[in-house]
């Protein structure tokens, strides 16, 4: 059996970082993956460009049941510390909205340096190996049966992601060895996912598919994002809806400003005094896509000059601009959800190491525990930070 001081289990964005900053302090590293590609998220991430990392990151731009466990970690290695080692690999990069960073040329350049590192730091990557048991034996040693052989390790790293991407490899292999080593998992659900359309309001609406506009919309907790909104044939996506989605409960209704920053009904009433007998139709195809006025709202209404309609009905008009209440279907799920809400319960970890308590030797990074960050490259953040949080300790 071969032995190393630390084996990591995910050679993804966790796990590779971690592997390289363990690697560089001098220990022996195993990182083992059942994937034939390392990487395989960082890959397709940010539409094959990469949203690595953003500028400004903020503890609340996390979603925790302990809203005070990523600071720690996230603040030992910033966003800057990764810019400085995406400058030093020679990565050309750019900044779009909201301080989310993208390579300018390929993905491929993020997990090209993650191994490079590995490889400068000694960490040895074995790719396509199935893991069938991993026990823990009384001198505090872990062992692991392998298809290619068994391994034994000091410290073991859980860094096998959430379950988002199916088709990508996500399996739920980090939330069953927590639990066989007697940690609590909290549910999971997809998160940063687009919603889906109830088939009543998939007939009205599925024919807008393609047409997007900036929002603002709120949760049913008050959580709120100003981005766009896009409309599909299953229902709704874009960042605004992304974001929200991490907030959502089902059954809970969504509250969409179609005309952020504006006052609709203070716009209709000006409107009125200049143009009386305008058609609500042509009033508000000034302001929204034409096909969404006529989507949204009914022809009888549409058809009336702005001179027609009575105090209540241009109320109610100007509330549907402003506070368009939606109770979606449901979420797209894992199938394309870029994130999974809940996992290991950070409440069993240390935030400053990531070692569960109970389990001397048991580390996770990345997605795999109950940390989920907003879009914008804040999830690369967190698994950036945590994998040098444990790669520090082990
Ligand atoms: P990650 O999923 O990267 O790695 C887990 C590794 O564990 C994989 O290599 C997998 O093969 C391996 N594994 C799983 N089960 C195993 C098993 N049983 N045995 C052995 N190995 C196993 N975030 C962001 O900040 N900016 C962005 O632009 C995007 N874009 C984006 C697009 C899409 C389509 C998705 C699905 C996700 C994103 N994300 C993102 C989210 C980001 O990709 C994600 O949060 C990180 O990859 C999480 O890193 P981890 O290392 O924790 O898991």
């Amino acid at each position: 059996m071969k032995h190393y001081d630390v084996i990591i289990i995910g050679a993804g964005a966790a796990g590779l970082m971690c592997a390289a900053t363990a690697g560089y302090r001098g220990k022996n590293v195993l990182v083992l993956d059942n994937a034939k590609q390392a990487g395989r998220k960082i890959l397709i991430s940010g539409g094959g460009r990469c949203n690595f990392t953003n500028q400004k990151v903020e503890p609340h731009q996390f979603i925790c049941a302990n809203p005070h466990f990523v600071k720690s970690a996230l603040a030992r290695y910033r966003s800057s510390d990764f810019i400085e080692l995406v400058e030093r690999h020679g990565i050309e990069y750019h900044e779009r909205e909201h301080g989310q960073l993208f390579c300018n040329d390929s993905a491929k350049d993020i997990v090209t340096m993650l191994l490079t590192e590995c490889e400068w730091s000694g960490a040895k990557l074995q790719l396509r190996t199935d893991i069938s048991d991993i026990s823990k034996t009384g001198d505090g040693t872990f062992e692991l049966t392998t298809a290619k052989g068994d391994y034994s390790c000091d410290a073991l790293v859980i860094a096998t992601g959430g379950l988002s991407m199916p088709k990508l490899g996500a399996t739920p292999f980090g939330y069953q060895i927590a639990k066989q080593f007697g940690l609590n998992v909290l549910p999971t659900t997809a998160g940063l996912v687009p919603f889906t359309w109830h088939s009543e309001q998939k007939s009205r609406f599925e024919s807008l598919s393609g047409i997007a506009v900036p929002t603002t919309i709120t949760a049913a907790d008050g959580t709120q994002f100003s981005e766009a909104l896009l409309f599909t044939h299953r229902g709704l996506s874009g960042p605004a809806v992304l974001q929200v989605s991490n907030y959502w409960q089902p059954g809970q209704a969504i509250s969409i400003n179609l005309l952020p920053n504006e006052n609709a009904l203070d716009k209709l009433l000006s409107t009125l005094e200049t143009h009386p007998k305008q058609s609500v139709r042509n009033t508000l195809s000034q302001w929204l896509p034409k096909r969404l006025v006529e989507a949204l709202f009914d022809a009888t209404q549409l058809d009336k000059a702005l001179n027609q309609l009575g105090h209540g009905e241009r109320e109610l008009l100007a509330n549907n601009i402003n506070q368009w209440s939606l109770v979606m279907n449901g979420t797209e799920g894992y199938r394309t959800a870029e994130v999974t809400l809940g996992g290991v319960d950070t409440n069993e970890l240390s935030s400053k190491d990531l070692q569960a308590k109970k389990v001397p030797g048991l580390y996770f990074a990345g997605e795999v525990m109950d940390v989920s960050g907003w879009l914008g490259g804040f999830n690369f953040q967190w698994a950036w930070a945590s994998g040098v949080a444990v790669g520090m300790s082990v």
